[in-house]
């Protein structure tokens, strides 16, 4: 059998970013061995990297080659050396290209808690057991690309402006994903809005009733977001699939994330148009940023960074096998008591980011069970777009 040939343009940014990715890439070359693929990395800048040595915080030709890519991973961009207001450039500009450039309209922001981390979490155990929901998080309309957005001066001081603006088809695409996923999992999606007080949100509102009629199967309710802000920690065992807005959905999930116990532990997924099979080219990154109070000191968790790696084998590459043994290596690691600092507690072993990554790699080395992804099956969101 040819071996499968799989171009990845690596971007590891800024702060902890390129710490975590080299562990990603650790874990990927055990894939290699293990699931008969062949991976192409492409380094390249982005974030506060790239502005210190192009003035840029994405160029287009790095633009252009993860076009041309099977799949993008992202660690992180940002940090306080280009965090002036004033500056003409900012690294998140990177990412929000990255993001717009490759039509990249659904965020997946999986969120499960591990019976060995109850400790780690800020909630009791009685509330995060069983939690495991998914939002999908629109990603490239709302607040964060309305125009106008911009400040300005007159006569009465001071004026700012952002626009939340949707169009219908925005909102039904990223609905699509939502419902497929539903369908792939408990079937109950939950529609995050505030459609008491927007219009755009009232516009969602009525798109996801319309989409919802081709999905009967899938049982869907309407959630004001404050309300969802308080469920998340009430009772998120409840959530199986939620979607919302860019803004939305950016603040959601973190929340969500410190129910875990870390931010540190969140994979994503970013997806745009997808082929019949369900795949298609998508970025991956972990829902922490760039950390730099821990940068370079080797403590960062590079498990949200595997995780995403694991995302990108199963939405990009059509390997559902080897993300799920990814994942169920992540798992073994934690159930042995290994920990970065983030998610330490009494009577387990603290290790650095290289030992957690070692780690990992070498359960997934160790694990049984198929060795090749022989039929590539639908993995994605959708194989019907
Ligand atoms: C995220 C981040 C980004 C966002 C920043 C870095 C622009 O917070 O991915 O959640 O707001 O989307
Ligand atoms: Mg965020």
């Amino acid at each position: 059998m040819q071996t499968r040939v799989c171009r990845i343009i690596v971007l590891p940014g800024d702060g902890i970013g390129p710490e975590v990715m080299a562990e990603a890439l650790r874990v990927l070359q055990v894939v290699e061995r293990r699931f008969g693929v062949r991976f192409e990395f492409h380094e390249d800048l982005i974030g506060g990297a790239c502005i210190d040595r192009y003035g840029v915080a994405l160029r287009p030709e790095t633009l252009e080659r993860c076009r041309r890519a099977h799949a993008v991973l992202l660690g992180a961009v940002g940090g306080p050396r280009w965090d002036d207001p004033r500056a003409p450039v900012r690294p998140e500009q990177g990412l929000l290209t990255l993001r717009k450039g490759l039509g990249l309209f659904a965020n997946l922001r999986p969120v499960q808690t591990y019976p060995w981390l109850q400790e780690a979490s800020p909630l009791r155990p009685d509330v995060t057991r069983d939690v495991d929901f998914i939002v999908v998080r629109e990603l490239t309309g709302g607040l964060y690309f309305g125009r106008p957005q911009r400040q300005w001066q007159n006569r009465r001081g001071r004026q700012a402006v952002d626009t939340l603006r949707y169009s219908e088809a925005e909102i039904r695409r990223v609905l699509r994903v939502a419902f497929e996923l539903a369908r792939q999992r408990r079937r109950r999606l939950t529609s995050v809005d505030k459609a008491n007080v927007l219009a755009s949100s009232r516009l969602w509102r009525a798109i996801a009733e319309e989409v919802a009629r081709a999905y009967p199967d899938v049982e869907l309710r309407h959630m004001l977001v404050d309300t969802c802000a308080m469920q998340l920690v009430r009772r998120p065992a409840d959530f199986d699939v939620l979607v919302t807005e860019n803004m939305f959905g950016d603040i959601l999930t973190d929340e969500a994330a410190a129910l875990t116990g870390s931010l540190g532990l969140l994979p994503s997924a970013s997806l745009g148009r997808r082929r019949r099979d369900g795949t298609g080219l998508g970025l991956y990154e972990p829902v922490h940023g760039s950390a730099p109070d821990i940068a370079g000191r080797g403590v960062a968790n590079p498990i949200g960074m595997i995780l995403s790696a694991a995302l990108m084998l199963r939405y990009s590459l059509g390997l559902p096998q080897a993300a799920e043994a990814v994942e169920r290596a992540v798992a073994a690691v934690l159930a042995a008591g290994y920990r970065t600092p983030d998610i330490a507690s009494t009577g387990t072993t603290v290790v650095d980011t290289t030992t957690m990554g070692e780690r990992i790699a070498a359960a997934l080395e160790e694990s049984d069970g198929e060795t090749a992804d022989k039929v590539p099956r639908p993995s994605g969101p959708s194989g019907s777009r």
